[in-house]
């Protein structure tokens, strides 16, 4: 049901509106090392997408939140008991939230990441919390992890070197890289990851050598960006992601993220690379795909991924900068 949107701001009340990237993990993050602080148990490793947004909002209001994602009224537990925690730690008055995606949500596409991003950079904006990036970055992986890379931006490390604030390693222009992302289903996933990865803290036989490895892919990626090698890169990122699903698929009960369209890409990005393309596959809580290539083979990727039957919609994205305040 479609909500009517509380009264215009007027002069003087406090607003403002962010933009934020989702981004997609090379070596990935599935398990907590303190859920009360949602610290990760292990490093983890991203790139930024440009053309993929969450814009975001917040005006102060009178009364009580009122929460609209995607154009409707929602009871966003996400998003309600985050701003619970901040308001444990700063003053900040009830608020309209309007948040919407340019893309699926909650379908594997990190839109969590650029949600809290996006809300965390508007909220410090309109009530002047004067938090600094490394401090917006904290709290956003407060409200989801991921989010803290999406502060970021480019390619960002998430680790305890800087006291679980994500790092810009690489600004998105440093390396000429574009991701293909093949969606190969719409629907809104089952298990959450935050869900999906306690169950698997819990359940899977493979989850502490999952933690081992994923400190070893984390350093080798770091070799990898530092000497540009691309190949180096996707070794690395497909043995991580596969070693994630490995781990979801062995949690109780099993989570099965994927669909055959995924695996048919699975197949083609393969095929391709073995034809002297530059590209590789990484695959998060959801059936998507998305192709990470050299910016020169965009075009043979995307035509090889465009006519999959399993494939719904087709985005092309460059490397996306963090999560900024716009004008209102
Ligand atoms: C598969 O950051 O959504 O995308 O911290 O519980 O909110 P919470 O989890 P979230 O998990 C992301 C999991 C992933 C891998 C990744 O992005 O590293």
């Amino acid at each position: 049901m479609k909500q009517e949107a509380p009264s215009k701001a007027t002069a003087g009340v406090r607003r403002a509106t962010a933009v934020a990237h989702p981004n997609v993990a090379l070596v990935k993050y599935w398990g907590k090392g303190c859920a009360a602080t949602n610290t990760p148990a292990t490093p983890s490793l991203s790139i930024t997408l440009d053309t993929l947004k969450t814009t975001t909002t917040v005006v102060e209001v009178r009364g009580t939140d009122h929460i609209v994602v995607n154009g409707r009224q929602v009871a966003d537990a996400k998003i309600e008991g985050f701003l619970r925690l901040l308001r444990e730690n700063f003053d900040i008055p009830p608020l309209a939230v309007d948040t919407s995606n340019n893309f699926p949500t909650a379908s594997g596409l990190a839109s969590s990441a650029s949600g809290m991003a996006a809300l965390v950079t508007a909220i410090n904006g309109a009530m002047r919390l004067d938090l600094t990036l490394e401090e917006q970055s904290r709290w956003a992986r407060r409200g989801s992890a991921s989010a803290a890379r999406s502060m970021a931006g480019g390619f960002a490390i998430l680790d305890a070197r800087n006291g679980w604030a994500a790092e810009q390693l690489l600004a998105p222009d440093d390396w000429a890289i574009n991701v293909v992302v093949a969606v190969t289903s719409r629907e809104r996933k089952t298990v959450g990851s935050t869900e999906g990865m306690e169950l698997s803290r819990q359940t899977s036989p493979f989850y502490e050598a999952w933690l081992d490895s994923t400190v070893r892919d984390c350093d080798a990626a770091l070799t990898a960006i530092a000497h540009r090698d691309f190949a180096a890169l996707g070794s690395v990122a497909e043995a991580s992601c596969l070693r994630m699903h490995a781990v979801m698929l062995t949690t109780d009960p099993p989570l099965v993220y994927w669909n055959a369209g995924t695996m048919e890409g699975i197949r083609r990005i393969r095929a391709l690379r073995e034809t002297g393309v530059g590209v590789f596959f990484t695959i998060d809580a959801g059936p998507q795909i998305k192709a990470v290539c050299l910016s020169g083979d965009t075009g043979k990727v995307r035509a090889a991924l465009d006519d999959l039957p399993g494939v719904r919609d087709i985005h092309v994205t460059g490397l996306g900068s963090g999560a900024t305040c716009v004008p209102s």
